[in-house]
């Protein structure tokens, strides 16, 4: 949802910020821009269109001269994407340059009052106000003015800021969207993401809301509200710069897809000891555990379907009931959470805006918080009683893969060490479960060698207009994944629909030929999915089943099959979903889409 760079230091910043904002490219993509301070003042290009567009208009950032510097990628939310209303934005005597990320929700009333003032705006953007109104309460002393302009607007933000009356300075602040700081030796940083700053630095302060920081080429200070310095605790990032590279593939989708069997073993090992799973992370006392009536999961896209696979899973194993929401609409629902309700947060990124608040929902509600996060020190980490991090590394494609297949794995092992802790299940199961958790790395990396099945289906159905999938149980849970996947790169219709339930009004749809994936990966519920697959053959549809390797009954139904390994019938998604991503990545590619920057997406929603 919009990508943050910017730089100060000796070496020319324009070239820097261009490469930087490719990386972060992923945000947000339709128009981008940055704003370099050199002798004439401060220098803005801006433009619609991609980072490539900016580029390629800037000779690669070798036009623009100066080495202080900010830079933007634009996901619009206020203002259609154009030049004009692209990032950054100036006030009108010229003297601050802005870049944002977030919304200021009062920007209208604010605008007004400026306008009243005499101020003349010249975009559609939320954003403009924040460059006017540093200029309004601008009386010599920048932080000051920054603490005034704060004070004044509500609604989430990251900012870059920079000033023609101090050459020296980068200035950024942050409520409720992420900023980091990178430490470089004569040298600073900020960015949205790691993966901009990555080939500078390795030592990285992540911002906590409502602090500023004033950055100069040799040191960085963090100011909080009341203009007082405080301390901060840099990390060193130790990841491998190539995990933030598409390293031969030709797409970061394929390149996670493949990843996933490593990223699995990397989240599900470091919590098996001696064959129990520990999970002290949770941050929860066996009595709390105990104390629980009810598991509420709040989340967002698909990892709100990880959520709706979860509730199947701990359902079944710890016995306790799962509800599981839609972040958006859990905020506004009077949602009846309390101290005996646990709430889990599931979120990539760890800062998308609904999960965010939802979170702090129920906190507000006595509701005790964990989360399952993959950024490590993001908001919703930060702001949780106990944090489980999915070790899946950095996720560059919009669509996620591998950290979906994170967030599975690590909801697997909470339901076992729920079910564990509430003496659910004996010692026989437990280490069952936990056997066939370990298995899953070794099945997924088989369920990846049966890519030219799954390429022949696409080539057959690249042209389609619509695609359902439907299954039954945890099958259904997965479809919605199967679904979303395949729509938001590819661009072809798709719903998802509890194969049971398609005869109460969907089926209408279908026609001669439509595709439809029937899930069937559940062994007791096999014969009537199959039945459900049967009725819109009979109407034409032409099916692509999904089930497990031996399972010739299903050829009966379907005219093509997707076979995938056996395992634990509870963990199937797992391995159900490899096909299903890789059906949606070659279709979309046989189609020729954008298939890690998908029209219309971002890759982390910090908007409401
Ligand atoms: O970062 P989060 O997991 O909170 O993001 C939630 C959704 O925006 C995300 O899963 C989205 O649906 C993906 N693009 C789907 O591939």
């Amino acid at each position: 949802m919009c990508g943050i760079v910017g730089y100060i230091g000796n070496e020319q910043a324009a070239p820097f910020l261009l490469d930087g904002l490719k990386k972060l490219e992923y945000r947000g993509y339709d128009s981008a821009g940055i704003a370099v301070y050199n002798d004439s003042g401060i220098d803005v290009e801006k433009v619609k269109g991609r980072i490539k567009v900016l580029s390629d208009m800037l000779q690669g950032g070798t036009r623009v001269k100066g080495s202080l510097g900010i830079g933007h990628t634009r996901w619009a939310t206020h203002g259609k994407p154009s030049d004009i209303n692209s990032h950054p934005h100036m006030s009108e005597t010229g003297n601050f340059a802005v870049v944002h990320n977030g919304i200021i929700e009062n920007h209208m009333k604010l605008k007004n009052h400026l306008q009243e003032l005499g101020k003349s705006f010249v975009s559609d953007t939320d954003t403009e106000v924040v460059a006017h109104l540093l200029d309004h309460f601008y009386k010599g002393d920048i932080l000051d003015a920054i603490i005034k302009v704060i004070n004044m607007v509500e609604g989430s933000y990251a900012l870059g800021i920079i000033c023609k009356d101090d050459p020296d300075t980068l200035y950024a602040v942050r409520k409720d969207n992420p900023l980091i700081i990178g430490l470089g030796k004569h040298e600073n940083f900020i960015a949205s993401d790691i993966p901009a700053i990555l080939e500078k630095t390795r030592d990285i302060y992540r911002m906590q809301d409502n602090e500023i920081a004033e950055i100069k080429r040799e040191s960085v200070t963090v100011y909080n509200m009341a203009k007082e310095v405080i301390p901060f605790e840099p990390y060193h990032v130790n990841w491998d710069i190539g995990a933030a590279e598409k390293g031969g593939y030709e797409h970061f989708m394929l390149k996670e897809i493949m990843e996933q069997p490593k990223a699995i073993q990397d989240t599900i090992s470091p919590r098996i000891k001696n064959g129990k799973i520990v999970l002290d992370e949770m941050n929860l006392t066996p009595e709390e555990l105990n104390r629980f009536q009810k598991i509420v999961i709040v989340a967002c896209g698909s990892s709100y379907h990880v959520g709706v696979v979860s509730k199947y899973v701990i359902e079944k194993l710890a016995r306790i009931p799962v509800e599981v929401d839609l972040a958006s609409e859990f905020r506004y629902r009077d949602p009846l959470v309390d101290e005996t309700s646990l709430v889990i947060a599931i979120s990539q990124s760890g800062e998308t805006a609904d999960t965010l608040e939802a979170l702090r929902e129920a906190k507000r509600r006595g509701a005790k918080v964990i989360s399952v996060v993959n950024v490590v020190g993001s908001s919703i980490a930060m702001e949780s009683d106990g944090v489980l991090y999915t070790w899946a590394g950095p996720e560059i494609s919009v669509a996620t893969t591998k950290a979906y297949s994170t967030q599975l794995a690590m909801l697997y092992m909470i339901a076992i060490y729920l079910a564990k802790q509430r003496n659910r299940i004996d010692d026989a199961a437990y280490d069952h479960y936990v056997s066939e958790l370990q298995r899953l790395p070794s099945l997924v990396e088989q369920a990846l060698q049966n890519k030219e099945v799954v390429q022949y289906v696409a080539s057959r159905h690249f042209n389609a207009k619509s695609i359902f999938f439907i299954g039954r149980n945890i099958d259904y849970a997965l479809s919605l994944e199967g679904s979303l996947k395949l729509k938001e790169i590819s661009y072809i219709h798709s719903e998802a629909y509890a194969a049971g339930e398609l005869k109460h009004g969907t089926i209408s749809l279908i026609e001669d030929g439509t595709l439809v994936v029937a899930l069937a990966t559940c062994k007791k519920l096999f014969d009537k999915t199959m039945s459900n697959a049967v009725e819109v053959k009979t109407r034409g549809a032409c099916i692509l089943g999904l089930t497990t390797e031996g399972n010739e009954k299903i050829n009966d139904v379907a005219d093509h099959v997707f076979y995938v390994p056996e395992a634990e019938e509870l963990f199937m998604p797992s391995l159900a979903v490899i096909p299903l991503q890789l059906f949606a990545y070659y279709i979309a590619l046989m189609k020729n889409c954008d298939i890690d920057n998908p029209r219309n997406l971002a890759k982390s929603v910090t908007v409401e």
